[in-house]
């Protein structure tokens, strides 16, 4: 199909799985065990309903927020998936030029195709890039992969906390992991790779399984950088989180590719606010959540419910390997289009209008 018959997130899935090799595919679209955490993150969504306001002036509309201090166009970020090259040849980096066109931050992975300097290069000097880190059993690695990103000019680290094992995606098991001739054995020891189980694990053998919460402040007196932990996923984390100085969580199940049944970020948003409020915390951390978005709509539940912003993932990964640069612009004017209309249609102006008594979330426990 030709890219304007695209109308939303969901054509491009539909595309890029007749188009992509069975790797690629395998890797990209499987979630963790029986995909039911991966399932929940996209209905979740559904169990929310809009109470919209009528009659107010809704004219002009801006979209515009910021998220840890950059400013960007619209509550949403591409956060970092690993090999971009099982994709298209190009990597993250054609993340990168599209993210550019449209003022949208971009979250480089640890596990890129691209080297960090290539995506870093590709960028147009003026967009924000943060870092997803997977830490390293060598903490010297970890040290200089960190520096060198804030000296490139990332603007947030984000750890991931939520993989201190990679998760079984059997769909990518199944399909074998052949060497991509790209970067990814970089953080770690390429003889000791298994290429048995599947891309994720053949790569992900140098994360550090024992890293703990008394490791931040190690990673507070190595970067200045605005520090995001991503994968939170429990009230009481996030108090912690607040507690050790971190700036933001991403309340997230990595997609559902780890813990099979574990809660979706969207379910667990409310009762972080709630609580953060009870304790007046609202201001001393950004919260975040990814997993399931696919509709304007879903970041505008999501904004509304408190969330600073929300990452995307496979979306913007598939329409990359279906078409290219233009493919991931036309995934974000779509979400574009669709965000500034759903706003007209519950009556908010600005992004600080959206409130939680836009949204009726008493489906959402129900299961
Ligand atoms: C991911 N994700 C991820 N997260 C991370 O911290 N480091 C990584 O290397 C990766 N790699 C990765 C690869 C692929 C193919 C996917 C689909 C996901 C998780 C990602 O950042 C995010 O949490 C989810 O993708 C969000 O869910 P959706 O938008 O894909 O539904």
């Amino acid at each position: 199909p030709a890219l304007d018959q695209c109308y939303n997130l969901s054509d491009f899935e539909y595309v890029a799985k007749q188009v992509m090799r069975r790797t690629g595919w395998g890797y990209y679209s499987s979630g963790a065990d029986d995909e039911i955490t991966m399932r929940e993150n996209r209905t979740a969504f559904h169990k929310i309903w809009f109470r919209p306001k009528i009659l107010i002036d809704v004219e002009k509309i801006d979209m515009t927020t910021t998220m840890l201090g950059s400013k960007c166009s619209i509550p949403f970020y591409i956060t970092a998936t690993a090999l971009g090259k099982l994709g298209h040849p190009e990597g993250e980096t054609v993340l990168t030029r599209a993210a550019a066109q449209h003022g949208i931050i971009q979250m480089i992975p640890t596990l890129a195709s691209c080297s960090f300097d290539e995506i870093v290069d590709a960028a147009d000097g003026k967009q924000t890039q943060w870092f997803q880190l997977y830490v390293n059993k060598d903490r010297n690695i970890t040290k200089r992969i960190v520096q060198h990103a804030e000296k490139r000019g990332c603007k947030g680290l984000f750890i991931t906390v939520d993989a201190p094992q990679l998760g079984r995606r059997e769909k990518d098991m199944r399909s074998k992991f052949a060497d991509d001739g790209s970067n990814v054995q970089k953080g770690g020891d390429q003889d000791s790779i298994d290429r048995s189980q599947g891309a994720a694990r053949a790569i992900s053998s140098f994360i550090d399984p024992s890293l703990n919460w008394k490791d931040m402040p190690f990673f507070q007196e190595i970067t200045k950088m605005p520090i995001v932990l991503k994968g939170v996923q429990r009230v009481d984390d996030v108090i912690k989180a607040v507690e050790h100085g971190m700036h933001g969580v991403v309340l997230s199940n990595h997609g559902g590719r780890q813990l099979d049944t574990a809660p979706t970020g969207i379910e667990l948003l409310g009762e972080v606010m709630q609580e953060l409020r009870a304790r007046n915390l609202q201001d001393k951390i950004e919260v975040y959540i990814d997993g399931g978005v696919r509709r304007a709509s879903d970041v505008v539940k999501a904004v509304c419910l408190g969330a600073k912003g929300v990452g995307i993932g496979r979306p913007f990964l598939y329409a990359m390997s279906a078409y290219g640069v233009p493919g991931v612009c036309r995934a974000i004017q779509l979400l574009k289009d669709e965000f500034e209309m759903n706003m007209r249609l519950i009556g908010a102006n600005r992004i600080q209008d959206l409130t939680p008594d836009l949204v009726d979330t008493r489906g959402l426990h129900v299961h």
